[in-house]
């Protein structure tokens, strides 16, 4: 029986294939070369656009939203009259960029109404604007949070008044624990000041607004009485 002839292995050498302009010793084409060289090039430039751009977008995805609890000073510091500004620490590992002001105050029953829960003897609200995220200020004489950038108003307990912003303010959960006031996660709320799990600067939560602008991933967990 005669077995079946096999064809010799190709030359890993461009002169013995035969191929045109082939040099001795050459084992790759110049111009196969130039156009892998050109095709790596390319892949290198379009990574160094697209990466940084696909971490931006979904970075925020991953990200951990700090649920630890931080001490600001003991309750006989607040009232329940007038706000304190509190830094805290809002983005954990990032230094100073990571601080932020929560203003502090005691609840007031004849503005808050009736206390919601252990979470709400003390009121502590994001100096973070939720119209794009512009820091507030606590303006004592105007009883009055107003944003520098495009002019957003909010009154005494943070509800919008004025300008853009979509929403109130949001908030911090709180507790007074062995006389030292807590502060903990934040959450948003809607112009009633119903909970919900914290939102973006820009997402309305009244209405239909709730559902449109669904919390991110991240941000998920509702904390105690919030809505998702
Ligand atoms: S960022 Fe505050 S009003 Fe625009």
């Amino acid at each position: 029986m005669t077995q079946p002839r096999r064809r010799p292995p190709a030359s890993k050498y461009t002169q013995d294939r035969q191929l045109p302009g082939a040099f001795e010793g050459e084992t790759v084409t110049r111009r196969r070369f130039i156009n892998g060289t050109a095709q790596a090039t390319g892949a290198i430039a379009a990574a160094a656009f697209t990466l940084p751009a696909l971490g931006f977008a979904i970075g925020p995805v991953f990200s951990q939203t700090p649920d630890t609890w931080q001490r600001v000073g003991p309750v006989s510091r607040f009232n329940s009259v007038e706000y304190a500004p509190e830094v805290i620490t809002i983005e954990p590992g990032i230094g100073e960029a990571g601080y932020s002001i929560a203003y502090v105050r005691l609840h007031n029953a004849a503005i808050d109404g009736p206390l919601k829960d252990r979470y709400d003897h003390v009121i502590a609200i994001s100096s973070r604007c939720v119209h794009v995220g512009c820091p507030v200020r606590w303006v004592p004489g105007a009883r009055s949070f107003v944003c520098p950038c495009h002019g957003g108003v909010y009154d005494f307990r943070g509800i919008r008044t004025g300008g853009p912003p979509p929403r109130p303010l949001d908030r911090f959960y709180t507790m007074v624990r062995e006389g030292q006031v807590l502060i903990g996660p934040r959450y948003s709320v809607n112009s009633e000041l119903r909970r919900f799990s914290p939102r973006d600067p820009g997402e309305p939560l009244d209405g239909i607004g709730q559902f449109l602008y669904p919390a991110r991933p991240s941000t998920a967990p509702a904390p105690p009485g919030a809505k998702s």
